[in-house]
């Protein structure tokens, strides 16, 4: 679908409440699944990657039944029974759901085979495969890539040390933990987002954590109802939009601000464009809070690297929009895994933001935004997204992220801008472009 979007000639005003959180929304259909007992989830995500967690639950034996369009009722006996199509089990796009999955599969008394679209079978898949072989996993897959064939057996613990801080590999070990023979520990070189250790905690699972170090003893969770938190990552494109956007002044509700997801607001602030927290609250085991956000006609460039990278991973592409409005530069470092996730989001934000006038660079681990917004001029467009001719839509790569960051742009934009793919946001984030014009 191609999307066109044009420059705001005013601001975004009034107040918009954030759907689901995507990570803790996976986690909570994972983990109530294999938890025992009855639960509630309420605020679930509608995004096609949820959905696909859920259905392949369903297809496991869970009792799993919509009470709303946004609140499940999960009823589990702890154990999870074969089925799907002859044992196969679609992830789709979602590269949570097959490396969290595999951590659970791998573990049982059955087989499985974990297939995915085809982004999804063109991403690393051997981060998993090479930890859960440690515990005695049993895993085929084609050259690191899905279908993954999982021929489920009993797993022992293992202490391993990562090279790489990715909540996934964490949780998909952990997972494989809570069942395996023995204590298993995992340690990684920066903090990753920790859902899964405050849900496992919430669910009375026996974890510690230890600064980077997690250890699991085998345990078995007791389902407990569930509130997913608002989602940053979708909040972030709307922090954004409110800094760029001349004359914004609005309130976003109900945003998670887990210190080990929220590297964004610190970037926000170290690029001079802080914004208001309001009503810090805990739910479920999260941190949670409201943000106004007000436009700044005053960013500066920054520097973003080592510990941020894990803390705002997934906002990189719409921090690269924000850093085209800001005076001076902005380098991203030591953000290669940027290219492993559902495009190479190095690679393709570099050449299509390019074409609107940007001036980025592509860095082996990351990229640099050279800034500059015309103040004088008065306009709230910057001399990196002014005076574009857009002849070519901007291509999304089947990537919603890129998508919604490229209709950030837009609102910027001297020109109209067309993006295609934009469908794409139905991955993450089904009512953005409605809650763009809920501030309208
Ligand atoms: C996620 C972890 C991150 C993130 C992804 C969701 C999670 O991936 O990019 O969108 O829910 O654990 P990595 O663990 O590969 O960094």
């Amino acid at each position: 679908m191609l999307k066109t979007v044009k420059k705001l000639n005013k601001g975004l005003k009034g107040e918009i409440t954030i759907p689901a959180d995507k990570s803790i929304s996976h986690r909570a259909v994972m983990f109530s699944s294999i938890a025992k007992g009855e639960c509630i989830v309420r605020n679930f995500s509608s995004g096609e990657d949820c959905h696909s967690t859920l259905n392949l639950f369903k297809q496991l034996g869970v009792d799993i039944s919509f009470i709303d369009d946004k609140t499940l009722q999960i009823r589990s006996s702890g154990k999870l029974t074969p089925g799907g199509n002859n044992y196969i089990y679609p992830c789709g796009n979602s590269g949570t759901t097959m490396r969290l999955v595999s951590g659970i599969l791998a573990g049982q008394n059955f087989d499985s085979v974990l297939v995915g679209d085809e982004s999804l079978s063109k991403r690393p898949m051997k981060r998993i495969i090479e930890q859960l072989t440690l515990m005695g996993a049993d895993i085929t897959s084609v050259d690191g890539h899905a279908p993954l064939t999982i021929r489920g057996r009993k797993l022992h613990g293992i202490d391993y040390i990562s090279k790489l801080a990715s909540a996934q590999v964490k949780s998909c070990i952990l997972l494989a933990g809570l069942n395996a023979e023995g204590k298993t520990t995992f340690e990684e070189p920066y903090i990753s987002r920790d859902h899964t250790e405050r849900l496992f905690k919430y669910l009375e699972a026996d974890i510690k954590t230890e600064g980077t170090k997690v250890t699991i003893t085998p345990s078995q969770m007791i389902a407990k109802d569930i509130d997913v938190v608002g989602d940053i990552s979708s909040a972030a494109f709307f922090i954004v939009a409110g800094l760029i956007v001349k004359g914004s002044d609005f309130v976003i509700k109900n945003v998670g601000i887990n210190p080990t997801r929220s590297g964004i607001l610190d970037v926000v602030e170290r690029m001079g464009g802080g914004v208001n927290i309001l009503n810090k609250r805990l739910v479920s085991g999260e941190p949670c809070a409201d943000i106004r956000v007000q436009y700044n006609d005053s960013l500066k460039g920054c520097v973003i690297e080592g510990e941020d990278i894990p803390r705002l991973i997934d906002e990189l592409p719409v921090i690269a929009v924000l850093a085209s409005q800001a005076d001076g530069d902005t380098i991203v470092k030591n953000a290669e895994d940027l290219r492993n996730k559902e495009s190479d989001r190095i690679k393709c934000l570099v050449a299509e933001l390019t074409k609107i006038g940007v001036n980025i660079e592509e860095t082996p681990d990351g990229f640099i935004v050279h800034g500059g917004r015309g103040k004088s001029e008065g306009k709230c467009v910057g001399k990196s997204l002014a005076n574009n001719t857009i002849v070519q839509p901007l291509e999304s790569y089947h990537d919603h992220r890129l998508a919604m960051s490229f209709y950030i742009a837009g609102l910027v934009c001297e020109n109209e801008i067309a993006i295609n793919g934009f469908e794409w946001t139905k991955i993450s984030f089904p009512e953005f472009e409605n809650l763009i014009n809920q501030l309208l």
